[in-house]
């Protein structure tokens, strides 16, 4: 089974796009994600300026991209993906509004590969080189409607960058009554009535994401229509119930990048790198910095600038460490 949604999936989206926007539900839900997500995008946002970089994020099932112009101003840029195009038909209108967030890319298309030349390049000079790399990868009430997640949250691992993150939300599967969330007449392309808590959470450790934690975000007050009520009676009218919401976290695992060691002069730092290495938009070969824009390169041009007796170590005198901010805790030592 694949990740593509089922044609019915798409003709209904079409359908709906042009009127997605005035559904209050829809905008009460996007309004408590981004409520709930806004302190994840700005600690994201607060650790890269450091490094003088914005967040790129990736949203994949965008809708009209509701939530893509509330976190747009956050973040460098948003790489926004739906599979249905008149969704997408109705983003790209509101990005040409004047006020609107010019920081948005819409992508009509099923990613199943983190190499679609669909995606932009992770370097503009060099626009048939490797795809970009995320920060953070977003979607919202999406995963309800793909058939088969393992494929689809292997692509997100392969999308970010080593360290990257997701942030996945859609209501709970908390029993029988989840099923109320959609009315009868609309479940067409709904392939799961939410999502299990403990199944989604072992899915992703198994699809490889680290740091995984899946907890509920909100709750949303949401109408039910046209199901039976409890003892078995069609009220025939509206009521109110409440889904909670999951939020789904991982990462993706930061990868053995360097290897630093001393040399036997005191003092003095060994800092060689074993192979050419790419980190994010940065290329780092044998001690050449080309890109600054990483922290990493930036924190091994201090070193070597402030150590100019490197000398390349024999194999065997160095120690590996696993990249990422983790690495900053070495640099007193090397100072
Ligand atoms: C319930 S809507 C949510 C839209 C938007 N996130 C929002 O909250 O307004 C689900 C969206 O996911 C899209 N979708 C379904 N499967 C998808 C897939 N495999 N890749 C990308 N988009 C998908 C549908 O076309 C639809 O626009």
């Amino acid at each position: 089974m694949s990740n593509a949604p089922n044609t019915a999936g798409n003709e209904r989206f079409n359908a709906e796009a042009a009127n997605w926007d005035n559904n209050p539900s829809v905008q009460e839900a996007t309004r408590l994600a981004y409520e709930t997500l806004r302190p994840l995008i700005e600690n994201l946002s607060e650790k890269q300026a450091t490094t003088g970089t914005g967040v790129d994020v990736l949203e994949v099932g965008c809708g009209t991209g509701l939530l893509s112009v509330r976190v747009a101003p956050l973040v460098r840029e948003i790489v926004a993906v739906d599979t249905a195009e008149g969704m997408i038909e109705m983003l790209k209108a509101k990005t040409t509004l004047p006020g609107s967030p010019r920081n948005i890319v819409p992508i009509c298309k099923l990613l199943e590969d983190p190499e679609d030349p669909v995606l932009p390049p992770s370097d503009e000079k060099h626009p048939t080189a490797g795809r970009r790399k995320f920060d953070l990868a977003l979607s919202h009430l999406v995963l309800h409607h793909i058939p088969d997640l393992r494929p689809f949250l292997q692509m997100l691992l392969g999308c970010l960058k080593p360290g990257g993150r997701i942030a996945l939300t859609d209501f709970e599967d908390f029993g029988p009554e989840a099923i109320k969330f959609h009315p009868k007449s609309k479940l067409e392309g709904v392939e799961r009535h939410g999502i299990p808590r403990q199944w989604i959470e072992d899915l992703l450790k198994e699809v490889g994401f680290e740091q995984v934690k899946v907890w509920v975000g909100w709750k949303l007050d949401k109408d039910v229509e046209g199901w039976e009520d409890d003892n078995g009676s069609h009220d025939g009218g509206k009521k109110t119930m409440q889904f909670p919401f999951l939020v789904c976290e991982g990462s993706n695992p930061l990868r053995l990048l360097c290897f630093v060691s001393w040399s036997v002069a005191p003092n003095s730092v060994l800092v060689w790198m074993s192979q050419i290495i790419h980190i994010g938009h940065g290329t780092i070969s044998n001690r050449r910095i080309v890109d600054t824009t990483e922290v990493c390169a930036s924190v091994l041009s201090i070193i070597i600038r402030k150590n100019p007796h490197l000398h390349v170590p024999q194999p065997g005198q160095c120690y590996a460490l696993s990249w990422g901010y983790e690495f900053i805790w070495l640099t007193p030592t090397l100072y």
